[in-house]
């Protein structure tokens, strides 16, 4: 990052923003002597190490250190200034109530609607972009969920839709260990602030490099409503066909609060067969399609579905279910969170058998199987079901379709390459005509 800045003609100002034990700033001051390199630190212990390592390093004089949230600081510049660093990682849950304020009128004066779970990093770059110039430019590594998520829309606006526009943008593979103490996959951006929208390089980032798969007009990213995929070596899907949520609704698995209690054995003497359903309760059981093969009913669990009205169950049956229900209380199923929620904490509500189902979480694409002994499931996997009559043939394409051509990076990934797939990731993935037409 620090070589791509150095590239850039004409810097005359250097800012870290938030510098830590200021590695930038210290690479920074090497590698551009003529630049004035600022950085900004809020952290007394932070601030000991910088001044530390600058002392150390013979810098004290090249880099001014401004003390303070980085939000709020004046930042002394003058001529063509970049921006460069890392910003916090901090989730929204721990940003006070002002400063999300700060952050939504902010974003509103440039014409955004942002959220309010937006991180400190979308902060730092919205007060990095009110700071610009024409000519200024930024440099920037942070977590890559913004990419593609609800609360990055605002960030993803702010680098089309203004006067800051997007020139480069590669994402770490998952396994590249850029944050190798959070749970997130990272991303190298630059942008410059100009009236000229141009096009952004997208591409990969390794170890040193910066690798362009593509590069786009800004004005086409600004209507994209994910990045990371666009940013992957093989070409994103097409436009043409429909998505998954045309044809059927996907549903997320019910929640039991305690599977310990709710779910059995396949052959338990606890209740009988009528108050439980089989149910998919493991990932792998998708995955390795125990759930589609033969033997099914036998292999898989059953889930307690008890009715509402206990006095609907059979009178022989009744002091079964009681002593059931007292093992289920001592265990704590009644008292849980999700229990307390339930109209009837006994009543888990199972969904119906859906056509198919998906599973939504690993260290892999999601795998979809068919559901040809109509069990039920728990929420390690979305269920789909068809909005109007599909016939078995068509479906079976489609979930053939589906599995060889779902990449990770439909979903949400995380660093270390855990994949994740909301409904609304699966809802979105497109069937091409061809995958739903008959063969002849
Ligand atoms: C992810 S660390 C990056 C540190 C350093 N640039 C590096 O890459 O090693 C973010 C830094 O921002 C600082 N920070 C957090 N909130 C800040 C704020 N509101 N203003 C200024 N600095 C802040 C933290 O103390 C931390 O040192």
């Amino acid at each position: 990052m620090v070589d791509r800045v150095a590239g850039w003609e004409g810097v005359q100002t250097v800012v870290d923003a938030g510098a830590g034990s200021g590695r930038f700033c210290i690479a920074a001051a090497r590698r551009l002597p003529q630049a004035h390199i600022v950085a900004v630190e809020r952290s007394p212990r932070m601030l000991e190490l910088l001044r530390g390592n600058l002392c150390a390093k013979g810098l004290t004089n090249r880099v001014t250190v401004v003390e303070g949230d980085f939000r709020s600081a004046v930042v002394p510049r003058s001529g063509r200034t970049v921006y460069i660093g890392n910003p916090p990682f901090v989730r929204h849950h721990d940003i006070e109530p002002e400063w999300k304020d700060w952050y939504r009128s902010g974003m509103h004066a440039l014409g955004i609607q942002a959220s309010q779970l937006a991180g400190l990093h979308a902060h730092f770059l919205l007060r990095i972009v009110q700071g610009l110039q024409p000519g200024d430019r930024f440099c920037l590594v942070a977590a890559a969920e913004w990419l593609d998520n609800g609360y990055g829309s605002a960030l993803r606006s702010l680098l089309t839709s203004t006067q800051t526009h997007l020139r480069g943008l590669w994402v770490a593979p998952p396994r590249e260990p850029v944050f190798p103490d959070a749970l997130v996959s990272a991303a190298v951006f630059e942008a410059e602030c100009t009236t000229d929208t141009g096009s952004a390089h997208l591409g990969v980032l390794g170890a040193r490099t910066f690798a362009t798969m593509r590069t786009l007009p800004v004005a086409e990213l600004a209507s994209a409503k994910r990045w990371t995929e666009l940013c992957q070596p093989q070409a994103p899907t097409s436009a043409a066909g429909i998505e998954v949520g045309d044809l059927f609704r996907v549903i997320r698995g019910q929640v039991t609060g305690l599977n310990t209690a709710w779910v059995l054995p396949s052959e338990s003497a606890l209740l009988p067969a009528a108050l439980t359903l089989p149910a998919v309760t493991r990932a792998r059981e998708i995955i390795d399609g125990t759930v589609s093969a033969p033997g099914a009913l036998q292999r898989l669990k059953r889930v307690v579905n008890l009715p509402h009205e206990l006095d609907t169950v059979a009178p022989d049956v009744r002091p079964l279910v009681d002593v059931f229900l007292g093992h289920a209380r001592a265990q704590g199923a009644a008292s849980g969170y999700v229990a307390r929620q339930r109209r009837h904490w006994h009543a888990l509500d199972l969904r119906p058998p859906p056509a198919a189902f998906v599973s939504y979480m690993g260290r892999r694409p999601p795998v979809f199987c068919l559901n040809p002994y109509a069990v039920s499931y728990l929420n390690i996997a979305h269920g789909l079901y068809p909005r109007t009559p599909v016939a078995q043939s068509t479906l079976e394409r489609i979930l053939t379709y589906l599995n060889a051509h779902t990449g990770l990076y439909s979903g949400r990934v995380y660093g270390g390459g855990l994949a994740k797939f909301e409904p609304s990731d699966v809802a979105r993935l497109r069937i091409p005509p061809e995958a739903l037409a008959e063969r002849a």
